[in-house]
């Protein structure tokens, strides 16, 4: 027998299993095992680093992965290693069936996942109050929720919605159905929030959750973002140094954050540098859209088309093949640095955080 040649038996293996075994791996050996998957572009809020404040182009109904699609697209990702799935928007809630979504993911098995993949959700926190504990009960063990200021007047100037008591109501359910950690996102901007990061830091860790700083990364609908408007990490560190004594917790493996102990503790705080300090080499991460197409990057200039494989009667070896080929394609880098660097098309609303 050739090298090239397979036996019967493997052969028949491979049909029945075409992708266990091979991780999701890129030409630069990061294995991918971090599927972050947007189940709608429609959001609550309108946040100006995010969304335009009218005219979104929303994506079309019928390309929308409907959830039977979007839970066999999962199925296949589960089976090429992937052993995280966080669900983004848009606002993900605004999804009617998102509780079932998470149901049927957590029900997800694979040989080398015999517990199923974790699931956890990037949310505004609007819909909690009513779906905290269902998502709980459906399996949910993890939640990012994002909170920019605690003064009313800038969450509606920020988010263009007066609902930060909304918001905080639904921080408040998270925590009593037990979502733990409870992470706090906010997105450090010049002269917007930059004021707030004590006030912020002092409201997560009184509560028990952790707060993180994000550095604002180019994915504004406008494509007005500017290098001098970013609050950097340091600049974050430095201003928090002065109030906290800041103990690093280190080895922060793919995790974007880099993380400090508040005072000795329990409380820890973030920061995700990732335009100053580019976490890619340690990258592991692969998004789908709500309608289909596969990123390997925030940043990435094209996508992979799983929807019409899926609708055109292709098998899971098929698919399973197109994810491949996306990441056969991914960069090193974001190269936000790089002066040919070009915003992606979509808004990060359309792209999933
Ligand atoms: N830069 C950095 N973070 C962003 N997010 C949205 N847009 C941007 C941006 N331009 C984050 C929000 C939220 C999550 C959905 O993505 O803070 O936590
Ligand atoms: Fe909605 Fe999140 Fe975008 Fe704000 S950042 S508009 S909450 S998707």
């Amino acid at each position: 027998m050739t090298g090239d040649e397979v036996a019967p038996e493997q052969a028949q293996r491979s049909a029945a299993q075409p992708s266990a075994g091979r991780p999701l791996v890129d030409r630069h050996g990061r294995i991918h095992r971090d599927l972050r998957i947007s189940l709608t572009d429609r959001c609550s809020l309108r946040c100006t680093y995010c969304m335009p404040a009218e005219g979104v182009p929303w994506l079309p109904g019928p390309t929308l992965l409907r959830t039977d699609e979007l839970i066999r697209l999962a199925r296949i990702a589960v089976d090429l290693g992937v052993e995280e799935i966080r669900l983004t928007g848009g606002e993900p809630l605004l999804r009617p069936d998102a509780v079932d979504v998470v149901a049927r993911l957590t029900a997800l098995r694979s040989p080398a996942l015999p517990h199923g993949p974790e699931i956890s959700l990037t949310t505004n926190a609007l819909r909690l109050p009513a779906l905290a504990q269902p998502l709980v009960d459906a399996g949910l063990t993890r939640v990012n929720i994002s909170l920019d200021t605690l003064r009313r007047d800038r969450f509606r100037e920020l988010t263009r919605r007066d609902r930060l008591a909304d918001t905080l109501a639904g921080i408040a359910a998270a925590d009593a159905a037990g979502l733990a950690p409870i992470k706090i996102n906010a997105v450090a901007m010049r002269g917007v929030n930059e004021d707030e990061l004590v006030d912020l830091v002092r409201f997560a860790s009184r509560r028990g959750y952790e707060m993180r700083f994000i550095e604002q990364m180019p994915l504004d609908a406008g494509h007005v973002w500017s290098r001098k408007a970013m609050v950097t990490g340091p600049e974050i560190i430095e201003t928090l140094s002065a109030v906290f004594a800041l103990q690093p917790v280190g080895a922060r493996g793919s995790a974007p954050a880099e993380r400090w102990i508040v005072d000795g503790g329990p409380s820890t705080v973030g920061v995700i540098a990732s335009v100053t300090q580019p976490f890619c080499g340690a990258c592991d991460r692969i998004r789908l859209t709500a309608d289909g197409q596969l990123r390997s990057c925030l940043f990435a200039r094209t996508e992979t088309d799983l929807r019409t494989p899926l609708r055109d009667g292709s098998d899971d070896a098929a698919i399973a093949a197109a994810m491949r080929r996306c990441l056969e394609g991914k960069l090193p880098g974001h190269g936000i640095d790089d002066p040919r660097f070009l915003q992606p098309d979509r808004p990060m609303s359309a792209i999933g955080g």
